[in-house]
């Protein structure tokens, strides 16, 4: 399954991450991908994937870095900044966009948009609101 996150920079969108692996009881520290474009979890029985692409400039590394193996259909992809890479990563089944809510000296929260892409996403967002 593949996630694509976007909204702009400090949206929010590697919060959301650590919020998701916590809620499936992950207990370890959730870093950026800031430097290392890509970090594994396993929780709640699955493998996540969690990619930030804003620094991935180089198409020739996709596959020498092992990224294309990693959207296997078993791992569930959570891909920041998809559009760095655009034409390599895989279609998305849900794209959620984060959006800053603010006055001029209050930061409000955050506007969340999910779209499901897909059949697989069309069902995981039925979960959701039921
Ligand atoms: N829902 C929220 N409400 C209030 N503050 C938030 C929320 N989500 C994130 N933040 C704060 O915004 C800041 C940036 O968040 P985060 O690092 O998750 O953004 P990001 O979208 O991953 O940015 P980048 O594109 O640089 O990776 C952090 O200080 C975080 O605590
Ligand atoms: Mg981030």
């Amino acid at each position: 399954m593949v996630i694509y996150l976007r909204g702009n920079l400090g949206a929010g969108k590697t919060t959301l991450v650590r919020a998701l692996l916590h809620a499936l009881g992950y207990m370890g520290r959730v870093k950026s991908p800031t430097y290392t474009l890509l970090e594994l979890y396993q929780a709640g029985g699955l493998h996540l994937r969690h990619f930030d692409l804003y620094r991935f400039h180089n198409a020739d590394e996709w596959d020498a870095a092992g990224f294309r193996d990693e959207f296997d259909g078993w791992n569930v992809c959570l891909v920041e900044w998809p559009e760095k890479a655009q034409g390599l990563v895989p279609q998305a089944d849900v794209e959620i966009t984060l959006e800053i809510l603010s006055t001029e000296t209050v930061n409000n929260g955050r506007n969340i948009e999910v779209l499901a892409i897909s059949q697989i996403g069309r069902e995981c967002l039925k979960v959701l609101q039921s």
